[in-house]
This record gives structure tokens, C-alpha cells and sequence, in this order.
């Protein structure tokens, strides 16, 4: 969901009031998916380096999430959305921390859309920690399969993704799903993230239908 701040800036508004705006479009963008018959929809939210923004830009963030989590989500839910987060949660403030898990209990039974929110969320490092994890696990080296590492992954039921969108002109993965993403589609599109919405939806799926897939077999 990139651009927010370069979206801010161009209406000579503070960074937050694009983050404000990116929620906006992120509603938008869920309810588009779910008319579209879209199963599985992952974003971006925060990543593991977004820490080092400017403390009041961070804690706006954190803020927004919270109301997200208090006055979106619960609409969605009455749509059918099933949200998940996914990344680290040692860090994420522990009031957040409970909001997020009380949603993810009481969404557990949905199914029309799953969101899955990165929050805290870096690629490598979740590389990193799921062989942490395999190598505590004691799992010996020649037993070690693809299926064991994407097993210890945040989220192991998080579909890989057929297509991954970057928006705001920039043209690449920025240390998003790395390990599932070995095999999407990749579309860019200029829109900045605060804008995004149906009509860029359609735009993407329309160039994803054109794309064929090989999976590396001819
Ligand atoms: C990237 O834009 C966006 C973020 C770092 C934050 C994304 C957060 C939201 C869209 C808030 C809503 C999300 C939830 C789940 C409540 P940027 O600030 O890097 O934009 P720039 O590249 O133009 O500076």
C-alpha cells in the first residue's frame, strides 16, 4: 500500500492524513475484492524497517490501527471478511496486540474474503525465524523440504499469491512475502496506494488474465 506519504505531501498534508486516506482506499479495495469473488487478499501494512520512520509518524500508524481494528474490520466482518495479521506481534503495543487476536478469534468463522494484514512484517526476517524454528526443532538436514520451511512461515495457511500489485510507481517486492511470492505475477501501477481502489483492481486482474503461468514448465 505504498504512496501514502507522497500523496500527503503533494496536498501539503501531514504523512498521517495520507496513512488516514490509505485506510480509506484499503475499505475500498476489500469491498472491491469481495464483488470481484476474490478469496484471499494479503497488504502491506507495516514492515519490520518502518520502525525507523519519525516516532509521531509511527505512533499514527499504530493509532490508525487500532481505530481500524475498532470501526473497519467489524464492517468488513459483517461482509464475511476473516482477518488475520501476520509477522512479528513481540513488538506491537500490547493493547493492540489484544485487539488483533480478539478480531482474529471473532472473524475465525468467516469465509467470503480472507484479509491477511502484514503488520510488523518483514520477509527475511520471517525467513529467518522459520528456520530459527526447524533448527530448534532439532529437524535434520536431510529431511529438510520446501514443505517444512513454508509450514514454519507466520502464516502457513496464507495462499501463495497469483498476482502481487505494487502500487505508486515503484517496481519492486520491498521484502514482501519473499519466500511465496516465487511464482506470482508481479503488476505495477502509478496509482499512489491513498487512490487505489475498484477501477485499479479491475486494471490488475484484467493484466493478470493476460499473463501466462508456466510455474517453470513448458
Ligand atoms: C506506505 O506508504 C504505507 C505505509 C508504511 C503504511 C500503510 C498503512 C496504511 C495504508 C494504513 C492503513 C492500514 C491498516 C491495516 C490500518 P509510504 O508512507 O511509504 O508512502 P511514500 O512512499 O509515498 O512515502
Amino acid at each position: 500500500m505504498d504512496g501514502n506519504g507522497r500523496w500527503a505531501t503533494a496536498r501539503g498534508l501531514p504523512v498521517a492524513e495520507g496513512h488516514r486516506e490509505g485506510a480509506r482506499a484499503l475499505r475500498r479495495t476489500v469491498e472491491a475484492a469481495i464483488e470481484f469473488g476474490i478469496d484471499s487478499l494479503a497488504v502491506y501494512a507495516f514492515s519490520t524497517e518502518n520502525w525507523a520512520r519519525p516516532d509521531d509518524e509511527v505512533e499514527s500508524i499504530m493509532e490508525l490501527m487500532d481505530r481500524t481494528i475498532e470501526r473497519e474490520l467489524p464492517d468488513l466482518a459483517k461482509q464475511g471478511v476473516r482477518t488475520r495479521f501476520f509477522g512479528r506481534r513481540d513488538r506491537v503495543p500490547d493493547e493492540l496486540r489484544g485487539k488483533i487476536e480478539r478480531l482474529e478469534t471473532e472473524t475465525a468463522h468467516l469465509d467470503r474474503l480472507n484479509l491477511w494484514i502484514a503488520f510488523d512484517y518483514g520477509g527475511r526476517a520471517e525467513l529467518v525465524e522459520a528456520v530459527r524454528t526447524i533448527l530448534d526443532e532439532g529437524v535434520r538436514p536431510q529431511d529438510m523440504s520446501e514443505a517444512d520451511l513454508a509450514a514454519r512461515l507466520y502464516a502457513p495457511d496464507l495462499p501463495d499469491p497469483d498476482l502481487v500489485i505494487r502500487t505508486s510507481g515503484e517496481q519492486r517486492l520491498s521484502n514482501f512475502l519473499l519466500w511465496q511470492s516465487a511464482y506470482s505475477e508481479l503488476v505495477f501501477d502509478d496509482t499512489l496506494w491513498p487512490d487505489f481502489g475498484e477501477e485499479q483492481l479491475r486494471v490488475a486482474l484484467d493484466e493478470y488474465t493476460r499473463r501466462g503461468r508456466r510455474f517453470g514448465a513448458r
